[in-house]
């Protein structure tokens, strides 16, 4: 684990792939409070002018791409990212032993880099998914391996539900160990699609360092009201 740039507590998921959506979310939010996640909608739709806008107004962001390929196009992959200025990146850690170094030498641990972190199992799959697919030792098992593999190719941490975040934290401890988990929701916010949840401040107890939250910002009446609210309960 080496060193990287400071994590927010928490990024302000933006899924969206409508440019005037996202401008109007970045006008209400506040840099100083959070950064801001763009995954592969906005992405997709928008490219790097989206990670502009973003970085233009201070946030610092976490580019959720979950890069998942041989090494050679992983490494190239970070090196571009690196190039657009953000915070946080993360790679699949099923790509394997190779693909995490890869990913590590084109993102040198220092003080101003991204961190890097990896996704272990997609929380989308159960046991019985990752039978269809070969993996028969089960869910739990298998994160830990793939954390195991993870830390030991020298990324910083992982994304998990904050439900292993305590069981993550002991793969990596201390401050520049990033545990960074979405599956939050802010006491009596709807859980929308999300199955089992903690609250921000569960999550942060149970061991996450910065907490991914999107529709109970994003969706609430007044965004920047409602980020403040769960800044305050921290
Ligand atoms: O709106 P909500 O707070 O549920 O958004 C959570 C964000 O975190 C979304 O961008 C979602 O894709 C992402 N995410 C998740 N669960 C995972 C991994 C990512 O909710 N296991």
């Amino acid at each position: 684990m080496g060193a990287h740039c400071p994590q927010p507590r928490i990024y302000v998921a933006l899924d969206s792939a409508r440019q005037v959506r996202i401008q109007a979310l970045l006008d209400q939010l506040d840099p100083s409070l959070c950064g801001i996640k763009i995954g592969k909608e906005a992405f997709t739709a928008l490219g790097p002018a989206v990670v502009e806008m973003a970085r233009q107004r201070g946030f610092p962001v976490f580019l959720d791409l979950k890069f998942h390929d041989i090494p050679n196009t992983v490494h190239q992959a970070c090196r571009a990212a690196v190039d657009l200025d953000v915070s946080l990146i993360n790679v699949h850690a099923s790509g394997g032993r190779r693909m995490l170094a890869a990913a590590r030498e084109a993102i040198a641990p220092a003080p101003g880099a991204p961190a890097l972190i990896a996704v272990t199992v997609l929380t989308s799959m159960e046991d019985a998914d990752l039978a269809e697919v070969g993996v028969t030792d089960g869910a739990a098992q298998q994160v830990a391996r793939l954390a195991g593999l993870v830390a030991g190719e020298g990324l910083d941490g992982v994304v998990c539900s904050a439900l292993e975040a305590t069981e993550m934290r002991q793969v990596f401890p201390g401050r520049r160990g990033v545990i960074v988990t979405p599956g939050v929701r802010p006491a009596g916010s709807a859980p929308d699609d999300q199955r089992r949840v903690l609250t921000p401040a569960a999550a942060i107890q149970a061991g996450a360092s910065s907490l991914v939250i999107g529709r109970p910002i994003t969706g609430a009446q007044s965004p920047g009201d409602a980020l403040r609210e769960i800044v305050a309960s921290l």
